[in-house]
């Protein structure tokens, strides 16, 4: 049986707020207080990862080792069928700009545009299968590991469409819809995204 949280404190690896209250929000129910790496000054590892679970355990592993408290990190991108799973672990890096509107930054349109670009090279007839991934990490400081893995699968559509959302939101239709991710109600994205799924697991494995 796997190892469990309990109600108590739980540093979430992640210094980017937005993420430590989606993820507080999720887990305050059950009796779990999130702490941030951010407040608690806790050093960001180097991502040198090839997978995203291993990415995940990373930044898990380095925080339960530098707070000595149990800690939960995630890990998440896009994989396309045809382009082997990239941009994969590197989603993030083929936003990455030097300078984007004059200050660095990145740019999802130009990462969107690289992945469809890749998929022209290859001709009109290439698979357009893609999905999201997320990855959770908990880490104890005695070095016990769990690992969750949620999977949203979809295709990619060309331009890209909708407001909403964030990152490729606007190329990727999940399977069964017309529209993508970025035309979707946040609400129904949050029901049946890779997150959702992920955190399902944890939630049925560690609270149930
Ligand atoms: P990280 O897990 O914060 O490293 O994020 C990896 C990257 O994957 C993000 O910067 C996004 O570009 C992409 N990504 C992860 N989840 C989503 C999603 O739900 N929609 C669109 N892009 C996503």
């Amino acid at each position: 049986m796997t190892r469990r949280i309990g109600a108590g404190s739980l540093v979430i690896a992640t210094h980017n707020a937005g993420k430590l209250k989606e993820i507080a929000a999720l887990l305050g129910p059950h009796g779990v207080n999130c702490l941030s790496a951010g407040s608690l000054g806790l050093p960001e590892p180097a991502e040198t990862g090839t997978t995203f679970v291993e990415n995940a355990l990373i930044k898990a592993r380095a925080s339960a080792q530098a707070s000595g408290i149990v800690s939960l990190a995630d890990d998440s991108g896009l994989s396309v069928a045809a382009l082997d799973g990239r941009p994969g672990v590197c989603t993030a890096d083929w936003a990455e700009r030097q300078w984007f509107e004059g200050k660095p930054g990145r740019d999802w349109y130009m990462a969107m545009g690289k992945v469809e670009g890749l998929l022209c090279e290859q001709g009109p007839e290439t698979p357009r299968d893609a999905w999201f991934s997320c990855v959770l990490a908990l880490a104890w400081p005695d070095g016990e590991t769990a690992v969750y893995e949620g999977r949203v699968d979809g295709s990619l559509t060309w331009p890209p469409r909708g407001k909403l959302g964030f990152g490729y939101d606007p190329v990727f239709v999940p399977t069964g819809r017309e529209v993508t991710f970025a035309e979707l109600d946040p609400e129904e994205k949050h029901r049946i995204s890779h997150r959702a799924d992920a955190f399902a697991k944890l939630v049925a494995d560690q609270f149930s």
